[in-house]
């Protein structure tokens, strides 16, 4: 397994420390489109016990169902601090802890479930972070991901590999992960990619941890 990137992971906790108080505010306007996907993403979830990665200030908290019993991460303390007041008035009680997904605190098969909702974007080490959530979720589980990546027009593709960098700097996360193939490289099978914008950068990522002869290729399928 490879190494965490120290300097780049205190970047990264420094970051969304210092974005979490305008995190709300600064994606108004593209949660209206978001919502939608996040009930699809979260329909897909097979508990009972989830594991959300990277949980932010609980954007995802509406869609829990009373059969799920969620536990979230997040790197930045300052989201933690967000989403307990959010949980704490939408009258839920997930169990949130500081942690990095490179790294987590949890035992092997932990999990029936895991989800993260545009995290890949900023996970530091992506690859990393999707070995230790296929490592927390049983065998035969379920990873659910809503991401954003490098689009498959090349035209697009091109101006964000040139915005990449501006883009980190400012807000955080990498605009040109091609986050398909790093769930394939970090070991997992891929049962289902439903592309949500003509464009091909919005993506619904359903994955399987291994062993389940289960899983059903039906990649790109249009959503
Ligand atoms: C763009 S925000 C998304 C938050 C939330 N999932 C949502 O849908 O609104 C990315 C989140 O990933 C978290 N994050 C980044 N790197 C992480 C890591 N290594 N471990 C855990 N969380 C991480 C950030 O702190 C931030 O809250």
């Amino acid at each position: 397994m490879s190494k965490i990137d120290v300097q780049n992971t205190d970047a990264t906790l420094k970051r969304y420390n210092r974005i979490a108080p305008l995190y709300d505010a600064l994606e108004a306007p593209v949660e209206l489109v978001y919502s939608a996907w996040r009930k699809r993403a979260w329909r897909r979830i097979q508990g009972p016990k989830t594991l959300e990665v990277g949980v932010g200030t609980g954007k995802n908290f509406p869609y829990h169902t009373s059969d799920l019993d969620v536990t979230g991460i997040d790197l930045s303390d300052r989201m933690i601090t967000r989403a307990r007041r959010k949980a704490a008035s939408l009258n839920i009680d997930p169990s949130l802890h500081q942690m990095d997904a490179q790294r987590m605190d949890f035992t092997d098969n932990s999990f029936d479930c895991a989800v993260a909702t545009f995290v890949f974007c900023s996970v530091p080490d992506p690859i990393l972070g999707l070995q230790e959530m296929a490592r927390v979720v049983k065998p035969g589980g379920r990873i659910v991901l809503l991401e954003h990546v490098r689009s498959r027009i090349p035209l697009l593709g091109r101006i964000m590999d040139w915005l990449d960098p501006l883009v980190v700097r400012l807000m955080g996360p990498h605009i040109n992960r091609n986050t398909v193939d790093n769930v394939r490289k970090a070991g997992l099978d891929i049962e289902q990619v439903q592309e949500l914008d003509p464009f091909g950068v919005f993506k619904l990522i359903v994955a399987n941890v291994d062993g389940t002869g289960k899983t059903k290729k039906q990649e790109n399928t249009r959503g």
